[in-house]
């Protein structure tokens, strides 16, 4: 499921950039994979899905 539809980026890919590339915070996501940065939509979603797998960590 796309979580920034303007940059094409799953939650999976979120999820995979967290674990893997050590993302820690949006700032992090919007400069790696540009989420947050077109239309700005995916903003809470994208925070709450970094919340969620970073508390799992
Ligand atoms: Fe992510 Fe538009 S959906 S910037």
């Amino acid at each position: 499921m796309f979580v920034c539809v303007c940059k094409a980026v799953s939650d999976r890919q979120i999820r995979r950039d967290i674990r893997e590339e050590g993302v820690t915070s949006l700032r992090e996501l919007a400069r790696l994979r540009g989420v947050g940065t077109c239309c700005g939509k995916c903003v809470p979603q994208a925070r709450r899905l970094l919340d969620e797998t970073l508390e799992q960590h």
